[in-house]
Order: C-alpha cells, then structure tokens, then sequence
C-alpha cells in the first residue's frame, strides 16, 4: 500500500485532498504542524509527503530542509502546496529541497496526476537501491522488572550481528539500572550520559560513534549511564536524536527499555518494527503484560507488532502457557526454557550465551535472532555464509526432516 502525507492546519483541506487520494487507491495519513509531521515521517517513513507552507509551529519549508538532512528520509518526494504562487515562493520551496509545487487553489486531477508521476520516479529509483536498506527495529519490553529483558536483548543483538554480520546496536535506555556493557564485559569509556550533556540537535554521527562501545561478535552498544542520576540529565528530545542518526548507519537496532511508559520509552515503543513483550509465568507479570496489551491498543499498535514471549526466569512450577494465552488474549509466540545456571556464568564471564556455540542454549538464541530477522534477509541466503546461519539451516532441515518422519 503507498502511503501519502498531507501536513496542513486546515482540517478542510486534508479532507479534501484525503478524499481525493484515497479515490486513487494511496493510504492518507496527516499531521496538522510540523512536530507531528515529523514524528510521523520518522515512524511511517511515507512514500510521498504534500506540505503546506504555513504552519503553525514550523513551516513548509523547514520541515522540507530537515527530511533532506536526514539519510533515512532524504529520498521522500516532497510536494509543497501553498496559497503562494510568486516566484521567490517558489524558488524557496526548491531550494529547501522540495521536488514540486502547487499553488492553491488547484484542480484535484492536477494534484493527482502529479502525485502519481512522482511516485512512479520514487519506486523505480528504490527499485535500484539496495533491497532491505532499511534498518530493523526490535524493542524488548515488560512493565515488569526482573523477567530477563535485558537477557534476551543482549543475546538476540549478538545472534543478529553473527548472522548476517550487518552492522548491529544494542541501545540500553534503561538508563537508572541498565547492564548491557557489562553483560558484554566491555568497559563503560562512554555512555548516555555523555550525549545528555549536549544539546540534541547538536549531536551528530560523528559524535554518535564516538560514544559507542564495540564488541568483537560484531555488536555496538550504547551504554546506560555508570550512576543512577546521570539518568536525569537525558531527555526525550535526545532519544529521539540518537533513534533517528542510527537509522542510516546500522541494519539493526535492538532496544532494551525500562519498565514503564515513560517519554524514552514510548519513543522507542512507537519507532519499532516488533515489540517482544516479556512475560514470566507468575500472576504479577501476566498481569503486567495485560496492562502493557492494553496501552498497545489505545496506541494502535498492530497485533502482529506486538509478540509475547514466555520466560521460564524460575524453575519452579508456574502458570501454563494456555492459562497465559487465555488471560492475555493473544498466543505466546515463543518459549524461553529456564536456564539458571548457564545465565549467571554468562553474566559472571561477561560472555552472552548465544556465542558459545558448542552450547544447547545458544543454538536457541540463534534461532531466535534468525526468526525475528528481516523478512528480507531471509528470502535471500547471504553471498558470504556465516557460521551462525548455517547451523540455524542445519538445525532447521533436520526439524523439517523430524517432522517429515513423524
Ligand atoms: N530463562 C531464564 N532462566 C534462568 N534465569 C533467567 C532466565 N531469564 C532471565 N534469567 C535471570 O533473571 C535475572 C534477570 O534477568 P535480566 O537482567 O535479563 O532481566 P531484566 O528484565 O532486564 O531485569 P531488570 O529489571 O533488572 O532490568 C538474571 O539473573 C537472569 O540471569
Ligand atoms: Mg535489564
């Protein structure tokens, strides 16, 4: 489905043009000033935007130069539509990089032809791009503490970059008690509380990549902060930089959020691809899960946005998962065994099991970064194989074979 953006403070007017475009067959979708534009533009990444000039908090032209500086949405066609026709209203809209223009009042049939011209000249430029250029974005999520968030991040961020050695980061936004780097023993040179001291505009890719610490599997982290009330000094407006630089440099991008719904947490909830929403099988985290079900909705989240995966973080008896699906409404999609013993070494060794590839436990760590990869990535076995996707081939032919058999 193409997507379209109409940014205008007149409701007439997105009406209007929604009606028009819709007729087309296009999905609308509208802001009515630049903040929510621009927030939609980052999530949606539309196929087309039309832009009025006066807005009220940014205009036309603004918006136009900041998806232009923007690698990710630097190939978005751009058409201002505007009560101004002079010339300089004109020039101005071209040179703050915006493909075409429309003076208002215009013919709808004007305004569609152009749209589908521009459109067609977009496809056939990403058509010769790289497919799948797009970076992956996966959240790992619970309202509840403790039920191996940060476990399953730092493994599943491992097992992505070993498989199809793409540029791979794991973000620690659990920026009170976050403890990515360590669970990766590497040392804490640089954390979010250095970005939080700049202003967030300010903060480039250069800067970006100075903060990030590298692992050798292949994975860069971006560390929570070393103490608890360097935390305070990181503001929304900064995660939404640092989510929106990453986006041109890295093919995946793994969050490790906190425990609640808070500004830094919604921002990475909204920009994700999949959420995995964890949950143990005690009382007080399908509870938790529920409650975090239920937000989903209000936000209009997809259901296939949102997974459930079902922790076994204790041995004793717990809930069944039929008992989780029933009260969560929604089928659990995966199942992590409980493991104590060979989290704890992980975590003394400062080693993610998922690369210790002799073990049980990290072959179900690959398998799952291979099921939540990109679908694109899947279609197309790498030119160059990595040892980690051919043993998830070879583990899924004999499943295959297995169930052939029976
Ligand atoms: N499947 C499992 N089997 C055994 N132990 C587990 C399992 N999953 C997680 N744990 C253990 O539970 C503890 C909490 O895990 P983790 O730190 O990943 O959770 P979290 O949700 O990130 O917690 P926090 O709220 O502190 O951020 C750790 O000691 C971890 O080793
Ligand atoms: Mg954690």
């Amino acid at each position: 489905m193409t997507n379209i953006l109409i940014v205008d403070d007149s409701e007439i007017m997105i009406k209007f043009v929604n009606k028009a475009m819709r007729a087309e067959g296009y999905e609308m979708l509208a802001a009515q000033n630049g903040k929510e534009a621009l927030e939609i533009i980052n999530r949606v990444h539309p196929d087309l935007a039309l832009l009025d000039v006066v807005l009220p908090d940014m205009d036309g032209y603004e918006i136009c130069r900041a998806l232009r500086a923007n690698p990710f949405t630097a190939q978005i066609p751009i058409i201002m539509l505007t009560g101004f026709s002079d010339i300089d209203s004109r020039l101005m809209a071209f040179e703050s990089g915006a493909d075409d223009f429309v003076a208002k009042p215009f013919q709808l049939e004007e305004l569609q032809a152009r749209v589908k011209a521009h459109i067609r000249r977009a496809s056939s430029y990403a058509a010769r791009v790289e497919t799948g250029i797009r970076i992956h974005r996966i959240a790992v999520f619970s309202l509840r503490g403790g039920v191996g968030i940060s476990t399953l991040a730092v493994n599943l961020a491992a097992g992505l970059a070993q498989l199809w050695g793409e540029a791979t980061l794991l973000v620690d936004l659990a920026f009170v008690n976050g403890q990515d780097a360590l669970m990766f023993d590497l040392t804490l040179r640089n954390t979010w509380a250095d970005l939080g001291c700049l202003v967030p505009e300010e903060i480039d890719a250069d800067i970006l990549e100075k903060v990030i610490l590298r692992h050798p599997s292949g994975v860069d982290v971006l560390a929570a902060p070393r103490r608890a009330e360097e935390a305070e000094i990181i503001q929304e407006k900064h995660v939404q930089r640092i989510l929106e630089l990453v986006q041109a440099r890295y093919k995946y991008l793994v969050m490790d959020l906190p425990h609640d719904f808070s500004p830094t947490t919604l921002a990475g909830l909204d920009l994700a691809d999949n959420i995995l929403l964890l949950v143990a099988p005690d009382l007080a985290s399908v509870r938790c899960a529920s409650n975090a079900l239920s937000v989903f909705k209000g936000l209009g989240y997809s259901d296939e946005k949102v997974q459930i995966v079902l922790n076994w973080n204790f041995g004793t008896s717990g809930l069944a998962r039929k008992e989780i699906e029933k009260v969560l409404q929604k089928p659990v999609s995966v199942v992590i065994p409980n493991m104590p013993d060979t989290l704890v070494t992980a975590l003394t060794m400062g080693k993610p099991v998922v690369l210790e590839s002799e073990r049980a436990e990290a072959a179900l760590f690959e398998d799952l970064a291979y099921f939540w990869s990109k679908e694109d990535y899947k279609k197309i076995p790498p030119a160059v194989t990595s040892a980690a996707w051919q043993r998830v081939m070879e583990r899924s032919k004999r499943r295959q074979s297995q169930q052939k058999k029976t």
